[in-house]
């Protein structure tokens, strides 16, 4: 039995979000240029969208860039932004291909004019796909988010647009940026490292993690039937008991 086979379609993650590291250690690892590892990092990125839409995934956040991958060197983060460019215009038809929208999180204020222009053509040109919507994580930060939110609640407070006694979980959470999109199942991260690195600290409350040791450009189409197989298999409890969940 392949490992698409084992999948239960019936029960697929609803969002799955992927924080995609190793592009420089895959580069590095076959003797090349930091940069041909973004580069071949977004043909995963095409495989492995129109993979989770075939499969009838909701939607796939990808963490494209940090808060704190700013700190970079320049030419890298000049780099990226180009790729980022060059990738959703010649990408635009992957997404009419499969139907898929294209929805963004993050500070999007700083990201350079070009940047912000492309991901806005790109986002009305699918606004209305919804076969799949892929999320871009970009210039994301958790704690940047959670402060921001807290911030303009203050101000609804002031303007006496939100009473203090009003704010709850669900409140919150309108707040956020991911405001409109369910918190994600499953959470993948490449490359080995066992961390989050800010990544949805709020959105990963009950998620499933789960870690591949593959760098991003070699994560494709079986390494992903492998994590939502391995995801199929778990047992999400939310503090309850096994027996419970089980309704035994
Ligand atoms: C992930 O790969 C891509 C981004 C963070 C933009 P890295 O560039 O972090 O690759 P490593 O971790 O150095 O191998
Ligand atoms: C996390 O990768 C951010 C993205 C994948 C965009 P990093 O490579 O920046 O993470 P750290 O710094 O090693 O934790
Ligand atoms: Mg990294």
């Amino acid at each position: 039995m392949s490992l698409k086979e084992k999948i239960d379609i019936e029960r697929l993650p609803n969002h799955v979000a992927i924080i995609m590291d190793g592009n420089g250690r895959w580069a590095k690892s076959k003797g090349k240029e930091r940069f041909c590892g973004h580069q071949e990092g977004v043909e995963s990125v095409r495989v492995i969208a129109e993979t989770a839409a075939e499969l009838g995934i909701q939607y796939l956040t990808l963490y494209a860039f940090s808060k704190e991958n700013w700190n970079r060197p320049t030419e890298e983060v000049n780099a990226l932004m180009n790729l980022l460019v060059m990738t959703l215009e010649s990408e635009l038809e992957t997404f009419k291909k499969n139907g898929i929208k294209l929805d963004v999180i993050g500070d999007i204020d700083n990201l350079p004019q070009e940047s912000r222009t492309a991901l806005s053509n790109v986002m009305a040109a699918t606004e209305s796909f919804n076969r799949m919507t892929m999320v871009l994580a970009l210039s994301y930060s958790a704690r940047w988010e959670i402060v921001n939110a807290i911030r303009n609640i203050a101000i609804d407070v002031e303007n006496q647009q939100l009473n203090s006694e009003m704010i709850n979980e669900k409140i919150f959470t309108k707040y956020l940026t991911t405001c409109n999109i369910p918190d994600p199942e499953l959470l993948i991260r490449t490359s080995g490292e066992y961390r989050i690195s800010n990544f949805l600290l709020w959105q990963l409350a009950y998620t499933e993690l789960f870690f591949s040791q593959k760098y991003w450009p070699e994560f494709r189409r079986e390494e992903f039937y492998e994590a939502v197989v391995d995801f199929q298999g778990r047992e999400r409890r939310f503090g309850k008991t096994s027996e419970q969940i089980k309704g035994k």
